[in-house]
């Protein structure tokens, strides 16, 4: 075994800084999301782990994009007009182009586009859309050639709703993961998931650590069909999170569930989530900490740093963050 093998195998996630940084769908606030070069951006720029949000294509492909709706973060309605349909993803009417009527090769020939009007628009039409595969295939290699491990976050998005379709995306993800060598909870991956019967599910498959994540509103998709009417409120209250720890290591929280804020954006009193959190044994990676002024809250005083000290003084375990470079500044270096 090589030097740099031993270096990368003693460097266990459990062994890292806490915040850990977890690039949003890579750094995503300087290139398009969801692109190896966001990706390769956010690892140089010290991120600890790389985040792909994961859906399939029409041939059982897993590939990154935020939604199985592709139309907002590609040209595909360019490229192919005719294929724009309306369908109900989660209860909920989408109109758009979907993954799931899309082969692998049609994919690769589309082009990824920044999503936010109010961020450059400089990268549109450059970059692939890259599979699970691929991605893995990119962590290996700049691995190898940094010396270092850098941690994988894939969410399986709406997985109830591709399991409908015989796509059975958190087996996928699972698969590629173990058929690359990730199997042991220390191992530097984190599955997501915003539904709760897959990540039960997936909990008798992997011993990989599984994140139950929770918005501020709302219920899991999957709720009614496994007969359970608790939303996000309910399981995060200490008897919920009991339930949470039976099957999931951590949850990954929308921000405002740690440290809400007034709707002029005034920081308000921390809520008791990290602490109940842990006690239940559970870690806490809050999303999403982002720089624009649409989503910085006024009580930071448009400081984006202030807001990831602000979290890490809360006790958070990690944070998704679209830049990582700033996350970087405010959390691992000395001076501030
Ligand atoms: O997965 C954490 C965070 O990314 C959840 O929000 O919608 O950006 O996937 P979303
Ligand atoms: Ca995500």
């Amino acid at each position: 075994m090589s030097w740099i093998s031993l270096v990368m195998v003693g460097a266990l996630v459990s062994d890292w800084p806490r915040p850990l940084i977890i690039a949003h769908r890579g750094a995503s606030g300087h290139r398009p999301e969801h692109t190896i070069e966001a990706y390769r951006l956010a690892v140089s720029q010290g991120a600890d782990l790389i985040e792909p949000d994961l859906v399939m294509t029409k041939d059982g492909v897993l590939i990154a994009r935020h939604e199985n709706e592709i139309g907002g973060t590609t040209d595909v309605a360019e490229k192919y007009p005719n294929r724009k349909t309306t369908k109900t993803i989660d209860g909920d009417s989408v109109t758009g182009w979907f993954a799931e009527d899309f082969t692998l090769a049609e994919v690769k020939t589309l082009r990824a586009r920044e999503r936010l009007p109010y961020r450059s628009h400089y990268w549109d039409g450059r970059f692939e859309i890259p599979t699970f595969d691929e991605i893995l295939e990119f962590v290996r290699q700049e691995e190898a050639r940094l010396g270092r491990r850098i941690g994988l976050y894939p969410e399986t998005k709406h997985p109830s709703y591709h399991e409908s379709l015989g796509l059975r995306i958190t087996d996928a993800v699972i698969d590629a993961l173990h058929r690359e060598g990730y199997r042991r909870r220390t191992d530097p991956v984190f599955i997501q998931s915003f539904e709760v019967g897959n990540l039960q599910r997936a909990r008798g498959r992997t011993e990989l650590s599984l994140i139950q994540l929770v918005d501020a509103t709302g219920r899991p998709a999957d709720a009614t069909a496994r007969g359970d009417a608790r939303g996000y409120r309910e399981l995060m209250t200490p008897a919920g999170l009991s339930f949470v720890a039976s099957y999931a290591n951590g949850i990954g929280p929308a921000r405002a569930l740690v440290q809400p804020v007034s709707p002029n954006g005034e920081l308000l009193a921390p809520s008791t989530l990290v602490r109940d959190a842990h006690a239940a044994g559970l870690v806490v990676h809050v999303w999403t900490v982002r720089a624009d002024r649409e989503f910085l809250p006024a009580g930071y005083k448009g400081d984006p740093l202030a807001e990831y000290r602000r979290l890490a003084e809360l006790g958070v375990d990690g944070i998704f963050t679209d830049f990582p470079d700033q996350a970087v500044r405010a959390l691992r270096t000395a001076t501030r």
